[in-house]
């Protein structure tokens, strides 16, 4: 697979964008490491326990440490553009990314990361970078919006062919990969904004089985639940924007290729919204960690420690649905996710890719539980 830094950085996508990304480490076939099953985590731990720490630390400190310039605790942001090297070389010149790529690569097990200005940018140049007129990607149906555009209405005009299919069963996406020769299979493990827990580790093996690229876009899930790379996919890639940003402070994305390495346990609290399904104005609570929802997601339980903080909710009234975000006092009606305040979503349906009608989004953020439960309760009580 030719993945390098070098064509990413070169394909110039940055450039119009207002800086630079890109991709991953090589991983030829007779490296690819068998994808295993890894059930999920029994409540009182969401850390993979395989983790291998690069320094023999545990994944927590891991995510502190690796990649830190030393002597600071944490790297200084340096805002630079040229240096000494006399090389002006996009961002990826700069310490303060070659800093969080070393962590990226560290935490997924990748042979190498790159960065660029957002998520976006990075698929975009993904594609770019490795896929020509003539090239075909095998598609989930739904992806985030954007990317839903790159892969209907932007690459098509390239003569990039793009096949949607639903991936919830993966003899889909076998009978897609047998029809025509596929370079990549993309898709979003834990889907936004449907919330379906796709068969990663299956659609990963089937794509390494017709040589195909699996690209898979774990923004949603972070290394901290799934680590797609140990599971033989060839590139992972992130919205930094999201919960690799953590604070809702930044804008950037990540693509990293991957290499073996081990995971190690750490802790980590899940999210109890089990609750709001039995509210009477509530017809379904989408979370691949609820029961409900997993019954009819079965192969989600396989691979992913858990499910981080994105969940969807079909309201049984269209009223609620139009009224339910402008009551919210705490929790934001706004776009995006991974931030530290709730972030709250209204969706038109589509149902060609999944979407019900009067269906909200939910991006739990880092607020105390009862502060979040006690707002959706004053909101529903007034739609
Ligand atoms: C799953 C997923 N991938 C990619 C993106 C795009 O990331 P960015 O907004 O950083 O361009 C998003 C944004 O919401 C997303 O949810």
């Amino acid at each position: 697979m030719p993945f390098s830094r070098r064509n990413f950085l070169e394909t110039g996508l940055a450039a119009a964008a207002g800086a630079a990304a890109g991709s991953a480490g090589e991983a030829s076939a007779d490296q690819r490491p068998t994808p295993q099953s890894s059930p999920t985590a029994p409540a009182e731990s969401l850390i993979d326990p395989k983790f291998a720490s690069p320094d023999g630390h545990q994944l927590a400190t891991d995510a502190i440490h690796l990649g830190q310039e030393a002597g600071f605790s944490v790297t200084p942001i340096y805002q630079s553009k040229n240096s000494q090297h006399g090389r002006y070389q996009r961002p990826s010149f700069n310490p303060t990314i070659w800093s969080l790529e070393a962590k990226i690569k560290g935490l997924e097990g990748g042979a190498e990361a790159v960065t660029g200005p957002c998520g976006m940018s990075v698929i975009a140049q993904t594609y770019l970078a490795h896929a020509k007129a003539g090239d075909r990607i095998v598609a989930h149906r739904c992806n985030y919006d954007a990317v839903m555009t790159l892969l209907r209405d932007k690459l098509p005009r390239f003569g990039i062919e793009v096949e949607l299919i639903d991936m919830n069963d993966p003899e889909n996406l076998r009978a897609a990969l047998k029809k025509k020769k596929t370079k990549f299979v993309h898709f979003e493990p834990y889907v936004n904004p449907t919330m379906e827990v796709l068969p990663a580790l299956e659609l990963i093996k089937l794509a390494a089985e017709h040589g195909a690229v699996s690209v898979v876009d774990n923004t949603w899930l972070t290394p901290i639940m799934f680590q797609p790379l140990r599971h033989g996919a060839d590139l992972v890639i992130h919205s930094a924007t999201k919960y690799i940003g953590g604070h809702g402070s930044a804008m950037g994305g990540v693509a990293c290729g991957r290499n073996a390495e081990w995971v190690k346990e750490i802790r980590r609290a899940s999210i109890p919204f089990g609750g709001l399904e039995a509210h009477p104005k509530v017809a379904r609570v989408r979370y691949g960690g609820l029961e409900s929802w997993a019954k009819r997601q079965q192969q989600g339980q396989a691979y992913t420690r858990g499910f981080g903080g994105m969940l969807g909710v079909e309201w049984k009234e269209g009223r609620t649905h139009g009224g339910f975000d402008g009551k919210l006092k705490l929790c934001k009606p706004w776009g995006s996710l991974g931030d530290v305040v709730t972030l709250v979503q209204q969706r038109k349906g589509e149902p060609d890719r999944g979407i019900p009608g009067r269906y909200t989004r939910i991006a739990v953020g880092l607020e105390d539980p009862r502060d979040i439960i006690a707002d959706f309760q004053q909101a529903l009580e007034q739609v």
